[in-house]
């Protein structure tokens, strides 16, 4: 009976996963990927050559993003002290979200100017629906108790993304 127990992937996954820490440490890293976007945009002259270092911060970020999901759909459920942890990060990437997608804005003509806008477009695209996943599956582990305080949590990052998505959907 013992060795079933043991051989059972969630009871696994729970062992290895069931910290907060490691929804926290990809929020963390969702985080860190989407200032340096932020930082490559700003620095960008608006030429050609720059817009691979953004192109390649913007690919890495998506890729931070999904692998957040995967670590979140393998963690245990959050119990209040983890849930107000995953907060404190939430509100936190909500801010550097918000000035990533302002910074992008900002840089729009630039981007329409080299015809670029709509790659910029369909990233924000795949990063838009990456980060719902990514929602969805947190929400899965918060208690019931802080569910909607959770969801207001993670609204101004759609937000912010829905904005910038409208924004280069006027093309130029
Ligand atoms: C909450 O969960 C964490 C692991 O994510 C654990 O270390 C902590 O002891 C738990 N706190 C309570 C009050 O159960
Ligand atoms: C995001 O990065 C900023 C700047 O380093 C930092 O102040 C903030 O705490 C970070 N937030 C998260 C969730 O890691
Ligand atoms: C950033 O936050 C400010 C203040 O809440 C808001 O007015 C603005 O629309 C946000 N910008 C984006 C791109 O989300």
């Amino acid at each position: 009976m013992r060795f079933t127990t043991l051989l059972n992937p969630l009871a696994l996954a729970a062992t290895v996963l069931g910290d907060y820490t490691a929804i926290v440490a990809s929020i963390s890293d969702i985080n860190k990927s989407t200032l340096k976007l932020q930082t490559n945009v700003n620095n960008w002259k608006g030429n050609l050559l720059g817009t691979l270092p953004i192109i390649s911060e913007s690919t890495a970020l998506l890729e931070a993003i999904k692998k957040g999901t995967k670590t979140s759909k393998a963690s245990e459920a959050l119990n209040f002290t983890g849930a107000l942890y995953v907060a404190e990060g939430t509100i936190s990437l909500a801010n550097s979200v918000n000035a990533t997608m302002t910074a992008l804005i900002a840089a729009k003509p630039k981007f329409n100017k080299l015809l670029l806008g709509p790659i910029i477009l369909v990233n924000l695209g795949l990063q838009k629906s990456a980060t719902d996943d990514f929602s969805a599956a947190i929400l899965t582990k918060v208690p019931a108790d802080l569910k909607a305080v959770a969801e207001s949590l993670i609204a101004p990052i759609d937000k912010a993304l829905e904005k910038a998505i409208d924004e280069f959907r006027h093309f130029p």
